[in-house]
């Protein structure tokens, strides 16, 4: 899918293929550094994680292994309540391991507070955060973002992993929705 695709649906593009490919490169060196000899336990969030996880894994030089969670926030429309249902849990015992969260957006940080919490009740050497994107505006709990691609506005963004109603999460490139489409 491309910017296209969308015709009249797309407001603006916020965070270019490119930027995000430059980002995630440095990210991933950064990663690299500070595991260096360490392998680590790259911990995906579905479903919007998938394609920061695809990239950024294929970037890193360190030996890692992947596995996925699925999690619900129970709660109205599209807002986080902070109360989280696991619906798919990891296959990993997560003991003495090095456990890097891959996620694509951090909003309320409700989802990724109570998901550290959850992962480090298992026995992890330690659990840290790589996320794409933070909305510094929004943030309801502090959640320590040790990677964080980039702070963006405030606003509902889309692609790249992000939906709106399970769409447009297969653009290259992060951006915001014309108000129509919400109508
Ligand atoms: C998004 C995102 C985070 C969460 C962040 O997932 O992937 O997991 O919301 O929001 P928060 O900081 O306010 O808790 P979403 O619930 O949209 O599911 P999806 O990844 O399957 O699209």
């Amino acid at each position: 899918m491309d910017s296209r695709m969308m015709g009249d649906d797309l407001h603006s593009v916020l965070v270019t293929a490119q930027q995000i490919d430059e980002r995630l490169t440095e990210l991933a060196a950064a990663i690299d550094a500070d595991y260096a000899g360490r392998e680590i336990l790259l911990v995906g969030v579905l479903k919007g994680a998938v394609m920061v996880m695809a990239d950024l894994s294929r970037k890193l030089a360190s030996d890692v292994r992947m596995d996925w969670m699925a999690v619900s926030s129970y709660g109205s429309g599209t807002k986080s309540s902070g109360v989280v249902r696991i619906v798919k849990d990891l296959d990993t015992d997560l003991t003495g391991r090095d456990v890097l969260i891959v996620e694509d957006i951090v909003d309320s940080g409700l989802t990724l507070s109570w998901l550290v919490a959850n992962l480090r009740s298992r026995g992890p050497a330690s659990v840290e955060i790589a996320a794409l994107m933070r909305k510094p505006s929004e943030a309801k709990v502090h959640v320590d973002v040790k990677y964080c691609g980039f702070d963006i506005p405030g606003e509902f963004v889309i692609g790249y992993g992000l939906d709106y109603a399970e769409r447009y999460r297969t653009l290259p490139f992060v951006g915001t929705l014309a108000p129509h489409v919400y109508a």
